[in-house]
């Protein structure tokens, strides 16, 4: 039989919109390496922050971005991200410090532009490692980091909706605020990549969100 083409499914949508979930879901049905982008700038907010830098001082963040050394860690099928060798842990990149920190951090030109071949990188590395594909998450995938993806997806819904998400996973989150400084910052804003799926998760259970992403996925396979 033949081997199924090597895909990229790149995913976009606002903080809580269901991108992770469905991201976990598809990685796991199709043997794709996952990588959520989001907890990228969230580990370099971390130790930005860590360093004593500020958002506001772009020269120190271009000094320390220059020193950082990135690497990935695959555990089961994530894509993790390691600076200097080392992890840093979920509770730290989720902290409120983080929470409030991250989208300040991931306006700056120079920080985006330090992660961007680091994420060009991971399809190469899913190949490598033997995944069928790669399904990368995040604010920019469709429109700036692979436009050319076998598939753009953008996912939304009701900012009530998406609050009440983050509260049941016992997280305090400004939700809209997050989503306003990401969808309005001059560099690679939040927005619908052109010639994306678009799918509105507010009413929708996960199970049905995965399952429209898996039958486009299936037919490519059977096409090729
Ligand atoms: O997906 P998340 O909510 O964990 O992302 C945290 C922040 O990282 C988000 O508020 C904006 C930033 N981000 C980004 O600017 N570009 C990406 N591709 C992913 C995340």
């Amino acid at each position: 039989m033949k081997k199924p083409p090597f895909l990229i499914v790149a995913i976009d949508g606002g903080a809580a919109s269901g991108k992770s979930s469905t991201a976990h879901a598809l990685s796991a049905r199709f043997n794709f390496l996952h990588a959520d982008t989001g907890s990228y700038y969230r580990a370099l907010t971390a130790e930005l922050l860590h360093r004593g830098v500020k958002p506001t001082d772009a020269q120190s963040v271009r000094a320390e971005l220059a020193d950082l050394k990135f690497d990935t860690q695959i555990i089961a099928r994530d894509a993790r991200l390691k600076i200097h060798g080392d992890r840093i842990s979920d509770a730290d990149i989720r902290s409120e410090a983080v929470n409030a920190a991250v989208s300040h951090f991931a306006a700056l030109p120079d920080l985006r532009a330090a992660l961007l071949a680091y994420q060009r990188g991971l399809a190469d590395l899913a190949r490598t490692h033997g995944f069928a594909g790669l399904v990368i998450e995040g604010r920019d995938i469709g429109t700036v980091i692979f436009p050319s993806a076998d598939f753009r997806i953008f996912l939304h819904a009701d900012p009530h909706e998406r609050v009440r998400r983050r509260e049941r996973e016992g997280q305090a989150d400004a939700v809209a605020e997050r989503d306003r400084l990401d969808s309005s910052r001059a560099s690679a804003p939040l927005t619908c990549p052109a010639g994306a799926v678009a799918i509105d998760s507010t009413h929708l259970p996960l199970i049905e969100v995965v399952e429209r992403i898996a039958r486009l996925i299936t037919v490519r396979r059977m096409e090729s």
